[in-house]
């Protein structure tokens, strides 16, 4: 923008927002004032119900508001760090379109950005809130947001925000490095970003006034993706892989255990069997990963080892619980390759990570140990 200063640029992605538009831009005009120091970019991937030609009458009413409209490719994440990228303010507001986010907060993000890179509204701290939504959802909303942050090691109260701030030079820096792809935009700013410090602006989450939420079952599936996708490129420990390889192990002294026992107490019953087969690989297991997948944090005194046992069993169980779930959920439209491989597939990955994530944080918790 040549002969003017921008300080801050707003962000927003648009897509069927015609309606919602233009109450954005009055809202925003009145927080930010009649000044030319900001800008707002929408970036519309060109939305059916035309939000772009809208956007376009607005640019042409005020030269602040600048339109994106995207033709080859749809996405929330990828729309933001478009608009991120073009985006000629020092520092960059990103937010939905739908007013559910509160404008007369960005001010106060704004100013987070004095004491830390990145400012993050947050639903989930004192003074925040989710307003009308069910519980679903929100126990949805907090489970993404544990997986995040165990992924992550970080602790942001709400890593599924929409709307955060961010210092432009700081993005620069890392833009090259993302792979924006569903929802979970500020997911991935932080796995790259790694920011030190992390601020955060409480705001209550309003409902919709107009149109409708594009969050849909799929966008919860790419979330899970994006959280794999996260853990096996930079921060998968080799530690994850182990473990994986010793759940693998587990199968096949699942299989050794249950025919040894058939051969050698021939008239017990099959349940008994079952059990015991499962005993002997989960305590395989536990000694495999104790002593290679967390050695730098290994049980080594037999208390220790108890309760170690203790607990790794029982989050096996558990783990054998969720499975069970999430390969029953896969069972619905009951066809065979339903059956015979994406049930058991996505049941074991989910156990796995579960499993990971407990032990990791539970059973092996505590102090690192000599080599
Ligand atoms: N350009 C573009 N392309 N914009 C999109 C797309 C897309 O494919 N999909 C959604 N948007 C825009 C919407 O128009 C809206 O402005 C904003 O992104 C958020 O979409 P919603 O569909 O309203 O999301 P939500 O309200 O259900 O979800 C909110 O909560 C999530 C966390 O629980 C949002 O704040 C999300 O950002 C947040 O992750
Ligand atoms: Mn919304």
């Amino acid at each position: 923008m040549p002969g003017r200063q921008v300080r801050v640029s707003v962000v927003i992605p648009t897509y069927n927002e015609r309606e919602s538009l233009p109450l954005f831009v009055t809202a925003l005009r009145n927080v930010l004032g009649s000044e030319a120091d900001w800008e707002l970019i929408v970036v519309d991937d060109d939305s059916p119900d035309e939000t772009w030609k809208v956007a376009e009458e607005l640019a042409a009413e005020d030269r602040r508001i600048r339109i994106f409209r995207r033709l080859d490719c749809r996405g929330l994440s990828s729309a933001v760090v478009a608009g991120l990228s073009v985006a000629g303010g020092e520092r960059v507001v990103v937010m939905d379109a739908d007013l559910q986010h509160d404008i007369t907060q960005v001010p106060e993000l704004v100013a987070a950005l004095d004491d830390a890179p990145l400012a993050v509204g947050t639903r989930y701290a004192a003074g925040g809130g989710v307003g009308h939504w069910g519980r679903g959802r929100v126990v949805l909303s907090r489970a993404a947001t544990v997986a995040c942050n165990l992924v992550l090691g970080l602790s942001v109260s709400d890593s599924m925000s929409g709307f955060f701030a961010v210092r432009r030079a700081e993005f620069n820096r890392i833009s090259s490095r993302l792979n924006p792809r569903g929802y979970k935009i500020l997911m991935e700013l932080m796995a790259v970003m790694r920011p030190a410090r992390v601020e955060e602006v409480p705001y209550v989450f309003a409902p919709r006034q107009c149109g409708e939420s594009k969050l849909s079952a799929r966008v919860a599936w790419e979330f899970g993706f994006a959280l794999i996708e996260l853990l096996t490129r930079s921060v998968v420990s080799p530690r994850f892989l182990k473990f994986a390889l010793v759940g693998l192990s587990g199968v096949g002294v699942y299989a050794l255990a249950q025919w040894m026992l058939l051969k050698g107490f021939g008239g017990i019953e099959t349940s008994t069997l079952t059990a015991g087969a499962v005993g002997v690989s989960a305590l395989s297991n536990y000694v495999w990963n104790n002593a290679w997948t967390f050695r730098d944090r290994r049980h080594v005194s037999l208390p220790a080892i108890v309760r170690g046992v203790l607990l790794f069993g029982l989050v096996a169980g558990t783990g054998a619980i969720i499975s069970r779930a999430v390969a029953a959920y896969f069972l619905g439209p009951a066809d065979a390759i339903g059956f015979a491989i994406l049930a058991p597939t996505a049941g074991f990955a989910i156990a796995t990570l579960w499993n990971y994530f407990l032990n990791h944080d539970l059973t092996w918790r505590g102090h690192a140990l000599p080599a």
